[in-house]
């Protein structure tokens, strides 16, 4: 089957803020760029980042760049690489300004500055008090964002291809990556993108878990589609349950809430966040506060017939100020929890929210693997950032906002290298491997052809349920050991899978098939990772790595100040130091984080 080639000068997987954001670098830059979406960009994910983005304006109060860096460094248990968080913490206020001269349209102070509200583990002057950092549009920033950096690419002439879903990597016989194939989701008409540099912005994929805060779009289509192309997987066993699901539909509540003067109360409607954090309360980070949550529900001290949610409440706030900073969130109230929380307060739960790990880079959006003749290697002409990128900034748990900044100064510093690399190759692309299409025709070719395999549903099923059971908020040796097994055993069902009544097919089973191999892909490299790390640290709570005077928090940093990575090919673990030595400033050194 001979399959159309479209050229370009680079092709961005993902239009959310990470894609958008590199693709404005390219085209400003004259270079002939497409993006691929499974959505309409304005739809992507992005536009579900509710509470702001971080930035040391200083607009309300003082703050700098450095007390930012601080905080990041201590909220990734000091797993974040220490260069590439100051780089982040530096670059924010430039991106911010850029934003708004994108013509995002931010909350204002009574002065006419960007508005800004406290986040979860974001302090002033080193760890002192909650300070006024995330810089916010209401509770609808990611949205806001989304608008804005979409119209800034319609003008300099992005060129969109919209509900087209990648489908693999292609790289020659040299390794350089040369573009991508894809599928338009519409026809099944599969084409090669021949590109002379490739983005992944492809997001998370928190679709891994049964209960979660993501699209359904999330589906780990980059991390899934780097893995079968031998790209190894940096730091998958950290995933952020974030505090405030809706209980029992896993709606996003925005940490805002409680920027905003939220309080979290048990079935005592005791503030017990007092008893666990008590600097930062409600606005420790995000693991912290998690924890806390399933602590006091496993106590017996849960609210709701069940016992099994806590109550968020805001009914002490003035009704305008829930108006006019929150109107989502009560919309979202009303809607999936049925309350108004004007009136009452908000049954909640910890809902997985986004994945630390992903594609190995560096802070210039450059793809960096092992390799056996030096300690590390760029992958030429391939690049990711955002949350399918691991820079690795969020280390083991990132701060609240930290999302948004890291996928606007990633997507832009990964623009600027693409940027860079293409006007260094030569005029003519490289050619493309004559088999350039084989591995996705073979995939879609099974799938066609698949007699008496796995349901697609009752696959990705058993997957989430495996990845909520053996992998959540609280891990236990025991069960992680039985979650490689289950995950494996699944993914042995996931390769022999089945599109129901093909002669009924609607292109959309045959999509969530594609996915599934993604999916399946992060799942195996959580588990088996998260398995093998035998410490606690941030996100990662093991039931056999206890807090001890030895071990602050029950972190090893002995053994295991390290940064993991997965290889799909023989499901097999390697690892690399963290980088404790920051650009221009002293490291940040090691200690037991306390809120
Ligand atoms: O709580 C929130 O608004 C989410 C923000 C984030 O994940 O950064």
């Amino acid at each position: 089957m001979s399959v159309p080639v479209r050229k370009f000068d680079a092709v961005i997987v993902g239009a959310g803020g990470a894609g958008l954001r590199a693709a404005i670098q390219l085209s400003e830059a004259g270079l002939k760029t497409a993006v691929l979406s499974k959505v309409f960009p304005t739809r992507s994910h992005t536009v579900a980042a509710q509470g702001g983005v971080a930035a040391s304006l200083g607009n309300s109060e003082e703050d700098h760049w450095h007390w930012h860096m601080y905080d990041t460094v201590k909220g990734s248990d000091w797993l974040g690489d220490q260069d590439a968080i100051e780089f982040m913490c530096r670059k924010a206020n430039e991106v911010v300004v850029e934003l708004e001269h994108y013509g995002m349209p931010f909350d204002r102070t009574d002065a006419g500055k960007i508005y800004q509200r406290p986040f979860g583990g974001h302090m002033s002057n080193f760890g002192e008090k909650p300070v006024r950092r995330s810089c916010a549009a209401a509770d609808r920033t990611g949205h806001a964002m989304l608008h804005a950096m979409y119209q800034r690419n319609v003008k300099v002439n992005t060129q969109f291809f919209v509900e087209w879903m990648a489908l693999d990597l292609v790289r020659d016989e040299e390794g350089a990556v040369v573009g991508v194939t894809a599928m338009e989701m519409e026809t099944s008409e599969i084409v090669m993108f021949h590109a002379k540099a490739v983005l992944f912005a492809t997001g998370g994929a928190g679709r891994i878990f049964h209960s979660s805060t993501n699209a359904f779009i999330n589906t780990g289509d980059g991390v899934g589609m780097a893995a079968r192309a031998g790209i190894p997987l940096e730091d998958m066993e950290f995933w952020q349950f974030h505090p405030t699901g809706v209980a029992g539909a896993g709606v996003l509540i925005t940490e805002g809430v409680r920027g905003e003067g939220g309080i979290l109360r048990n079935s005592d409607k005791e503030r017990f966040m007092e008893r666990y954090a008590p600097n930062a309360k409600d606005l420790a980070s995000r693991d912290v506060v998690s924890r806390a949550m399933v602590t006091e529900i496993n106590e017996g001290r849960g609210c709701g017939p069940n016992k099994d949610h806590v109550l968020l409440d805001i009914t002490h706030l003035p009704p305008e100020t829930i108006l006019k900073r929150l109107p989502g969130i009560r919309e979202i109230a009303i809607q999936f929890a049925g309350v108004d929380p004007i009136k009452e307060p908000i049954p909640v739960v910890p809902t997985c929210h986004y994945q630390m790990g992903g594609i190995p880079t560096n802070y210039n959006g450059e793809v960096v693997v092992p390799s056996a003749t030096s300690k590390s290697e760029v992958v030429s002409g391939f690049y990711a950032a955002g949350e399918c990128a691991c820079a690795s900034v969020h280390g083991a748990n990132r701060l609240g906002t930290n999302s948004l900044l890291d996928l606007l100064v990633f997507g832009k510093s990964a623009g600027e290298s693409m940027v860079d690399f293409i006007k260094s190759q030569p005029a003519a692309h490289r050619p493309l491997p004559a088999n350039a299409c084989d591995f996705t025709l073979s995939r879609v070719d099974r799938l066609n052809n698949q007699r008496g395999g796995a349901n697609v549903h009752e696959a990705r099923l058993a997957m989430q349920r495996a990845m909520q059971k053996h992998c959540g908020v609280f891990r236990f040796k025991k069960l992680l050991e039985e979650g490689v097994q289950q995950i494996s055993e699944i993914a042995g069902q996931v390769a022999q899978t089945e599109i129901a009544d093909k002669s009924r097919v609607f292109n959309t089973a045959r999509l969530e098939a594609l996915e599934l191999d993604n999916l399946i892909e992060v799942a195996k490299a959580t588990m088996v990772s998260a398995n093998a790390r035998t410490e606690s640290r941030g996100a990662h709570v093991r039931d056999d790595a206890p807090d001890t005077t030895e071990r602050p928090n029950g972190r090893d940093d002995q053994n295991w100040l390290k940064h993991t990575l997965w290889f799909r090919e023989g499901n097999r673990l390697d690892y690399k130091p963290v980088n404790l030595k920051p650009l221009s400033v002293e490291t940040i050194a090691l200690k037991k984080r306390a809120y």
